[in-house]
């Protein structure tokens, strides 16, 4: 596409530069048509918006295809581990083994949280849900590090990183020890990562959880799914937020609450509460089915449809064959797994799927990899979190290294009402239902 797009407006035509991706993606630049023309282009959901252009991800939603940095996701989940497919996001090249050991050492000396960060834990109710918990004490931690504010320098950049992506498992363990009235187990330096974190969530004080090969490497390949997946809803978010020139801490507090809806990080939650259901109601899944079809009623399939796959998320393809092995491995059966490879067989075969190109996403097998593991379904999202830090953190980055980013301003179609003027008190009448 070489040529530019045309556009008439009201018999008058105006010329739009095009844009072409390094994977042929084609775009139109609407950028001069506001000053061209008075017009905005207007996209309610941005399901046809372009915000940015960026060279972390991609995604080919008609192939089932994601890369990151050029390397299929298949491949990273087989052979990379969450911390370098981390660095990978960030610094866009796969770490030597230098590289690595550096980032590894940084993650370690920064997974401690400041010792009164303690203190902040304790003013959450017990029944506080941690991604709650998880986005208010993300963005409390900005306060011990005066470091995050003033100019931005790259070694001060690569030491916030390295903080946010290792207390952020460290925050997520403690949330979970406070809701359960345990108490708090500080991370180990000997112990990788993913290790360190099933360490935290689950040994008692005087006796370690017994870390299982096969338990490790699920969760590490869960975090690596999750680790960037482009413009999605959180990470949209955390990059308006980085485009005001608010910090790392803050951007990423926002991309945590972003995440939290059931339609985006809280589906995994929402699976298993949807299976559990299900299995208690006697229900095969056939009858859940109807009525997710059923426009009346407000159900959905959870699990199920992505606004950019139109084909099998090839996340949920690895995290299937991921949830059997598992299972498998720890001689565990759950009745939970058996209605959903049920219920998604039955859904690949319906019309009402097929026609809309609905397919099970990332996270209809992830919550009973995490069940098997023990992780508590309130915890899900929160996984969801830890593991998709690294992509926030790399957009974050890509806003604020671009020299020419401005700070994201969308526009509206105003359809409110017409100038009219102010009633004095005693001349109104009741024109606003109170919702009850
Ligand atoms: N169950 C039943 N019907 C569905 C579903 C579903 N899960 N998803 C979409 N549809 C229907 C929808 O009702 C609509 O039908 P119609 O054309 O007759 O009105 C059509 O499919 C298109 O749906 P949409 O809501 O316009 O699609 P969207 O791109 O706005 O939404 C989605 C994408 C993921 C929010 C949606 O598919 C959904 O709600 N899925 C269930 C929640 C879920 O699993 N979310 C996790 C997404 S993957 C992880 C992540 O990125 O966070």
């Amino acid at each position: 596409m070489k040529k530019p797009a045309k556009l008439d407006i009201d018999g008058k035509e105006y010329e739009l530069p095009t844009v072409v991706g390094t994977e042929g993606e084609k775009g139109v630049d609407v950028s001069s048509l506001r000053a061209q023309s008075q017009c905005i282009t207007l996209d309610e959901g941005y399901a046809n918006t372009g915000s940015c252009k960026s060279a972390i991800t991609y995604i080919d939603g008609e192939r089932g295809i994601l890369r990151y940095r050029g390397i299929p996701i298949e491949e990273l989940a087989e052979k990379s581990s969450f911390v370098e497919t981390a660095y990978l996001l960030i610094y866009g090249e796969l770490p030597t083994r230098a590289q690595f050991r550096d980032f590894s050492n940084s993650l370690t000396e920064n997974e401690n949280l400041h010792e009164d960060m303690k203190y902040h834990f304790e003013g959450f109710p017990y029944t506080a849900h941690p991604m709650a918990i998880l986005s208010s004490m993300i963005n409390a931690s900005s306060c011990f590090y005066p470091g995050l504010m003033g100019t931005r320098d790259s070694q001060r950049f690569d030491v916030q990183a390295s903080r946010l992506i290792s207390q952020v498992r460290t925050i997520a363990a403690f949330s979970y020890r406070k809701s359960r009235g345990l108490p708090i187990i500080y991370p180990k330096p000997l112990y990788k990562y993913t290790e360190n974190f099933l360490h935290m969530m689950f040994s008692d004080v005087y006796l370690d959880y017994e870390l299982k090969p096969e338990v490790v490497r699920a969760l590490d390949t869960i975090f690596i799914l999750h680790a960037d997946h482009e413009q999605n809803c959180s990470t949209s978010t955390v990059r308006m937020v980085a485009s005001s020139q608010a910090n790392l801490f803050a951007s990423a507090a926002a991309g945590v609450c972003a995440l939290w809806g059931p339609l985006h990080g809280g589906a995994n939650q929402a699976v298993i509460s949807m299976l559990e259901d299900i299995h208690e109601s006697g229900d095969d899944g056939s009858r859940f089915i109807a009525a997710a079809k059923d426009k009346k009623s407000s159900k959905r399939l959870m699990g199920f449809g992505h606004r950019v796959y139109k084909n099998y998320d090839p996340r949920a393809r690895i995290i299937k064959k991921v949830c059997d092995r598992l299972l498998n491995s720890l001689n565990i059966s759950d009745p939970l797994l058996d209605i959903a490879k049920k219920m998604e067989e039955t859904a690949l075969n319906d019309d009402y799927f097929v026609e809309r190109k609905l397919y099970p996403n990332v996270d209809f097998y992830s919550g009973i990899i995490m069940r098997a593991i023990g992780i508590p379904t309130e915890m899900f999202t929160v996984i969801f979190a830890i593991g998709r830090m690294p992509g926030w953190i790399s957009n974050y980055k890509e806003v604020v290294d671009n020299p020419r980013s401005r700070i994201y301003r969308p526009r509206q179609i105003y359809v409110g009402e017409k100038e009219r003027h102010y009633v004095p008190v005693d001349e109104r009448t009741a024109k606003v239902k109170k919702s009850r």
